[in-house]
């Protein structure tokens, strides 16, 4: 069994992005500035948003952080994001999900403008990565594919079973590992609530990808020996064992499945530290112009 160590590729691509903004500096080059924009003071998202700042700051880039009540209307959070697409300083723009129950997070997915959409939840980035065009894949299927590449893992021919339909995990990564390219070429089985035999259908998988969001969801009788497990759950439970006092866990009942396993992600450490530098690449790809030339 091999662990997926996604703190160690996430610390080698955080260095290979700061080369490249060395470079751009030396070339006197636009230097990236990715805008963020929060509302309210939910506690995880106050979080996501801080390391995305700090990540920023890591790679060189510039960083543009907007902080808004939850009293705030959906019409100003709207006039901002225009005001930012038509920006030429800013060149990623992501607002943090989830948004207060009066604001639409379609309007405001909709509002920004594709070439800016780093989190690449505009529907028109969606389709474009459907239909294989040039685009920003959203951070955490971004981060996984990246994971599979780093790790030269097969998945040609292979049965990938993905476990969760949500639009940022399971729907993006379905249809990722299914495209002709590598990773991808993979047949692909989408589980959800209403899967009758997961059980049957996961003992059957070479790939599991899981992000439901059930700790501990995926057991050892569930996985077929020499499975590769991506786990994409986390949730934070109490523990005496830690200093916190609170631990988190992933999908996969880890201590039982990861004997078995050719390859598993752990929980923290594993996808987690992926998303962020996913993040900053498309913020990269933007600032180059790469995707909308
Ligand atoms: N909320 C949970 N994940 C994400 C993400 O990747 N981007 C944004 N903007 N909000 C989120």
């Amino acid at each position: 069994m091999e662990l997926i160590d996604g703190k160690k590729i996430s610390k080698q691509i955080k260095l290979e992005i700061a080369e490249e903004v060395n470079k751009i500096k030396q070339q006197g080059g636009v230097i990236p500035n990715l805008a963020a924009i929060i509302v309210g003071h939910d506690g995880a998202s106050e979080t996501y948003v801080a390391s995305k700042i700090k990540a920023c700051e890591q790679v060189g880039f510039k960083s543009t952080e907007v902080r808004y009540e939850d009293t705030v209307s959906e019409e100003e959070l709207l006039n901002k994001i225009e005001e930012f697409n038509n920006n030429d300083d800013i060149d990623g723009l992501i607002v943090q999900l989830p948004l207060p129950k009066h604001i639409s997070e379609t309007k405001v997915i909709e509002t920004i403008a594709p070439k800016k959409d780093v989190d690449g939840f505009h529907p028109i980035n969606v389709g474009r990565m459907v239909a294989s065009l040039p685009t920003y894949v959203s951070a955490t299927p971004a981060g996984i594919m990246e994971l599979l590449k780093r790790y030269n893992i097969e998945t040609s021919g292979k049965n990938c079973v993905v476990i969760g339909r949500s639009n940022i995990v399971g729907t993006p990564m379905s249809i990722l590992m299914s495209r002709k390219s590598y990773p991808g070429n993979s047949t692909v089985t989408l589980c959800h609530s209403r899967t009758k035999n997961i059980k049957e259908i996961s003992r059957e998988a070479d790939i599991i990808i899981i992000a439901l969001g059930k700790a501990e969801f995926l057991t050892a009788d569930m996985v077929k020996p020499g499975a590769v497990v991506i786990d994409v759950g986390i949730t934070r439970v109490k523990s005496d064992k830690t200093k916190s006092g609170w631990k988190l866990l992933g999908d996969v009942k880890f201590d039982e499945v990861a004997p078995k396993c050719s390859f598993i992600t752990p929980v923290p450490g594993g996808v987690g530290p992926m998303t962020i530098v996913s993040l900053m690449k498309n913020t990269l790809l933007a600032a180059n112009n790469e995707i909308y030339k």
